[in-house]
């Protein structure tokens, strides 16, 4: 990276240039004044190298040096020198060698920054998020950055070898009627219509198969306006892309592979092949989720059959109408207290459960709330599914299986982390497949595609649309590690009578479908081949690459809980003239 500036990066100068001359040029980590010696830490994203200045003998330059601060961009001439051997510093790559400094140019000076440049910086977030150019030199960001850079040379590298073509898809889209909320930009040209921001390439890259590109990708931008979490940006990226002619397997199968090549180049691991597979009622049955966490058992159990006729009201009427599942959170006894039970009540109550029962196994005796409606026979029946042992505990709830699936699946996360449970290290990787194809919405009063309604029904399903919609299962698949979604997809709908009939089942009326997907219908009558994709979140996978618990840390400039950039200060007010042009009128705000 020479340039006129310099001959070499700070990090990169080693034993071999000793007694070379070199010039490089950055920021000063630290200036050590040790009474007639200067030491200064020059910094570079390859790493750091030390300047010495002595006064006797370098009169001129050491008052220069005398001028320098954290921070200040320098280049520095000097000769590579071997450090006295006391001098050594093990903690930096060029910690044996110094540069004898010959000249000293500041090419910036700097304000004392409000953050310390270094890894163990404590600064609170919103400082590092207002001052994120700063946050963003210290050596464990521009890690992950740089990993991002690599991990995407990686995806490129080897879609490219398996013929995929990157082909741009537009930002200024269609609102669309289903999925999160959308961003919408007002148009200046046809007053009092709307752009939507794109919440994936979803419509594009089927049209792409229709024009034949046969494999397409995009590191594509995506926005959905949604609440944020953990893993979620209102704005992020995808790693998309659509192939035609193709079944699941081949594009599980491809996928695999690029996951395997991504995770050996950009940090050294090896994924077990094949990856596992798992069918999404199976997911649910033992995990209570569609994302099930698989280092750690805790699994869930099915009562329903010991509790249907027993004398908690509760328990028998969900068993006809739902089912009453368990878990056992081994040593329970130990680490929560009657209070913790209390909390964890309350926990599973947002998830809809009206109640958590739990049975708290002693020696001789059954702690419970529910025991005294329980006979003994159940009881020991329940024990001996739970596999119950002295100072366990095990928790009940009783539903409709949707809430009993969340309740208890999000349960046995949250008591994973309260009990310290062992999980199996590295990474596990699950595909989950056979997704329902409806989801139901008890307040629409209507169903819902479950990934997006494009995605194609399995075959022998296909006779079940009109009377049960429910048991619909669709080629669908998720990549799920460590219990994180990290991409999903499906087989696409490639017939336009097909595709009709979901619209009907999501009781799309004939004016909607044709206003909202009239040009889909249309490019389906002239010849599409069967086809299918998938998407990665590359945030989510970069959370993993770079073990960052927190997706803001992975990207460069990310956004707080209310959508803020806190360096920028956006959204921020428009115009009134640009207002005016747009023909909009903010209405005040109701509080
Ligand atoms: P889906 O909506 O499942 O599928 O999104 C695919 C992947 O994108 C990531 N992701 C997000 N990452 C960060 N912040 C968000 N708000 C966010 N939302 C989603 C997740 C997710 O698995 N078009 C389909 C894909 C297809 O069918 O080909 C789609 O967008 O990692
Ligand atoms: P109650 O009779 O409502 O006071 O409930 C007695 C116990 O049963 C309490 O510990 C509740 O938390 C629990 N409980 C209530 N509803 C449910 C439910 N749907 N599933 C599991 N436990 C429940």
């Amino acid at each position: 990276m020479k340039t006129h500036y310099r001959t070499h990066m700070c990090g990169e100068i080693t034993k071999q240039q000793l007694g070379e001359e070199v010039t490089v040029s950055g920021w000063v980590q630290r200036r050590r004044d040790l009474g007639g010696v200067i030491f200064i830490h020059l910094r570079d994203r390859t790493g750091i190298i030390q300047l010495v200045i002595d006064s006797t003998k370098q009169k001129e330059i050491f008052e220069t040096a005398d001028k320098v601060r954290s921070e200040y961009v320098l280049q520095v001439k000097g000769k590579v020198i071997m450090r006295d051997e006391e001098n050594f510093n093990p903690a930096i790559a060029t910690g044996e060698i110094e540069l004898y400094t010959e000249t000293i140019t500041i090419l910036d000076a700097a304000q004392t920054p409000p953050i310390y440049i270094d890894d163990n910086d404590k600064a609170g977030e919103s400082i590092r998020l207002e001052y994120r150019y700063l946050d963003l030199r210290k050596f464990s960001m521009q890690e992950k950055i740089i990993k991002r850079h690599q991990t995407v040379q990686a995806v490129r590298s080897f879609l490219n070898n398996e013929g995929f073509l990157e082909i741009e898809t537009p930002i200024l889209t269609k609102p669309t009627p289903e999925g999160a909320r959308d961003f919408l930009v007002p148009s200046r040209l046809q007053q009092g219509l709307f752009f939507a921001l794109p919440q994936s390439p979803q419509l594009y890259k089927q049209i792409l198969m229709i024009s034949g590109f046969d494999r397409y990708y995009q590191i594509a931008k995506c926005f959905r306006d949604e609440d944020l979490r953990q893993d979620r940006q209102p704005e992020f990226t995808q790693i998309d892309m659509e192939l035609s002619f193709v079944e699941p397997e081949d594009i599980m199968e491809i996928n695999e592979r690029m996951m395997i090549s991504i995770f050996k180049q950009v940090m050294g691991y090896d994924i077990p092949y094949p990856i596992p597979r798992m069918p999404f009622a199976e997911a649910m049955e033992r995990f209570g989720s569609d994302k099930p966490d698989v280092r750690f058992g805790m699994e869930l159990k099915d009562i329903t059959d010991i509790v249907r006729n027993c004398g908690f009201k509760v328990f028998s009427s969900a068993a006809e109408h739902g089912s009453v599942r368990a878990i056992n959170a081994k040593a329970g006894n130990d680490a929560l207290s009657r209070r913790d039970l209390d909390g964890l009540t309350d926990f599973v109550k947002q998830f809809g459960a009206k109640g958590l029962a739990w049975f708290v196994v002693e020696k001789d005796n059954v702690k419970s709330p529910v025991a005294k409606f329980l006979t003994n026979d159940e009881m020991d029946d329940i024990l001996r599914r739970m596999e119950a042992e002295v100072g366990d505990i095990i928790f009940v709830v009783a539903d409709k299986d949707k809430i009993v699936f969340d309740s208890l699946g999000q349960l046995r996360l949250n008591l994973a982390q309260k009990l310290n449970v062992e999980m199996k290290d590295g990474f596990e990787f699950l595909w989950v497949t056979d997704f329902p194809m409806f989801e139901y919405d008890e307040t629409d009063g209507r169903y819902y595609a479950m990934h997006h309604p494009f995605t194609a029904p399995r075959d022998e399903d296909i006779p079940l649309l009109d009377s049960d919609p429910d048991k619909v299962r669709a080629k669908a698949y998720d990549l799920v590690v460590n219990g994180m979604e990290l991409g999903g997809g499906s087989i696409r709908i490639h017939n336009q009578d097909l595709q009709k009939k979901i619209f009907s089942v999501m009781n799309f009326d004939d004016d909607t479908i044709q206003r909202k997907f009239g040009f889909l219908l249309e490019a389906l009558k002239y010849g599409t081949p069967p086809h299918g994709g998938l998407a990665f979140g590359l945030d989510r996978l970069m959370m993993l690459l770079t073990g960052a618990d927190n997706i803001r840390e992975v990207i460069a400039f990310p956004r707080t809980q209310n959508h803020s950039c806190l360096m920028m200060k956006s959204p921020a007010a428009a115009d009134a003239s640009a207002l005016e042009e747009l023909g909009i009128r903010v209405m005040p705000k109701l509080s």
